[in-house]
């Protein structure tokens, strides 16, 4: 089936509010995420319930041992169509049901995210509806607030949980920080890696471990079988101010473990106490990280995890236990919307769409490879400041 565009239609609501909307908000919203290797669409209507939801993840790279950025963005390209029909199909609605469409515009490989946000931006355009440009990161951060039947019943008009402010942990394959989350769009990062991700380290270890990829979820099935104490890994940065990370110099430990032998296959118990040992440094690291972060943000009410890396049991039992040790809640969103998913993208949008979003020049925005938190202003900021510069006389 391929798309048909009826006439097009205005949408319903004011498009910039200047102030948090408290009048119903345009929905649904189909979400589009193809930032890395995951083509994900999503509808969700204006209590975040999900209609329709569709994830490929891309099987192409498994053998090659890593994303390649070229194939991602042709294969994201070849399988968006198709799945765009198939949400639709899922959540029984019509293209021109669609109200708002929203798809991750940064950060993320430049390939992948040109091809969703100018698809989303496509149809949008097409349908006359409003365009959402999504932060990748913004909406990990904020996904563990998606009501999902599974932790919160969802109520309409029961606000989100958890309540702002919270500490976000954010692990994932590209990305490790501590954010301080003050409100939608109020972003401080508190600390982030210096050198490798988390997940990024997952899967190398992965690699020189000779299991598949991606890394994380291969590591931690192995772990299992594995004596966390049986190495003496490195736990870097640990006991340091601040909550930074750095993973690179772990990686190296392990490699160092591996090299006597050689290019002969790794017995499986070494294999399995690696992982686990390593797993065990990783969740140490992260626990440190993690206090570290609540005394900077004494004000945080919840320790949130998001990210691929936090879908990892140990580490977020690991967090959990220091959460309840500080008195404060713990949330993480459902295992599959932990690694990367366009419910995310569609939650992102309705949370901004709550504070008067979209802003002036979301169709505008050209896909950003790199787009830090303190860049994702609520609708009204970013109005006044496209307005400023526009009076200055430049672009924004
Ligand atoms: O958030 P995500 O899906 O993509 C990025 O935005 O990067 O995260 C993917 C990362 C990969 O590095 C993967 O190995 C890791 O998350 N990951 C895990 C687990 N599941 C996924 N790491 C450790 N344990 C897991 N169970
Ligand atoms: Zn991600």
């Amino acid at each position: 089936m391929r798309h048909t565009f009826p006439m097009p239609q205005r949408a319903s609501v004011p498009l910039h509010p200047t102030s948090p909307v408290s009048a119903p908000i345009a929905a649904p919203v189909l979400a589009i995420e193809s930032s890395c290797d995951d083509t994900g669409c999503a509808i969700l209507d204006a209590d975040g319930r999900i209609l329709g939801e569709s994830l490929l993840s891309q099987e192409s790279h498994a053998p090659l041992g890593g994303v390649v950025p070229e194939i991602a963005a042709r294969a994201h390209l070849e399988a968006l169509p198709a799945l765009v029909d198939l949400t639709l199909e899922r959540a029984g609605l019509q293209l021109d049901d669609i109200a708002v469409f929203a798809a991750t515009t940064g950060p993320g490989l430049i390939g992948g995210v040109i091809v969703g946000s100018t698809y989303a931006k496509g149809l949008a355009m097409a349908l006359n509806r409003p365009f959402m440009a999504i932060n990748h990161i913004e909406a990990h951060v904020l996904t563990p607030r998606l009501p999902e039947p599974a932790h919160s019943p969802t109520k309409t008009g029961t606000p989100p949980s958890p309540a702002f402010p919270y500490l976000a942990l954010l692990m994932s394959g590209g990305h490790c920080q501590c954010v301080a989350v003050e409100g939608v769009g109020r972003y401080r990062q508190l600390g982030a890696t210096i050198d490798d991700a988390a997940g990024e380290a997952f899967d190398k270890v992965a690699k020189m471990l000779g299991l598949g990829w991606p890394g994380g979820p291969a590591v931690e099935k192995l772990a299992r079988e594995g004596d966390p104490h049986a190495y003496d890994l490195p736990r870097p940065l640990k006991g340091r101010a601040g909550c930074d990370f750095s993973f690179s110099g772990l990686k190296t430990a392990v490699a160092r473990q591996i090299a006597p032998y050689g290019m002969a296959p790794l017995p499986r118990q070494v294999a399995a106490d690696l992982a686990a040992s390593f797993q065990q440094a990783v969740a140490d690291v992260m626990v440190d990280r993690a206090a570290n972060a609540l005394a900077l943000f004494p004000e945080a009410t919840t320790l949130v995890v998001a990210g691929g890396v936090a879908a990892n049991t140990v580490l977020r039992t690991r967090l959990q236990d220091l959460a309840q040790a500080h008195g404060i809640g713990f949330q993480a969103p459902a295992l599959r919307l932990c690694t990367d998913n366009a419910v995310m993208i569609g939650w992102a949008a309705l949370e901004h769409l709550r504070q008067g979003g979209p802003a002036p020049d979301d169709l505008d925005l050209p896909p950003r490879p790199r787009w830090p938190l303190s860049e994702c202003l609520p609708a009204p900021e970013r109005a006044a400041e496209v307005e400023q510069q526009a009076l200055a006389g430049g672009r924004p």
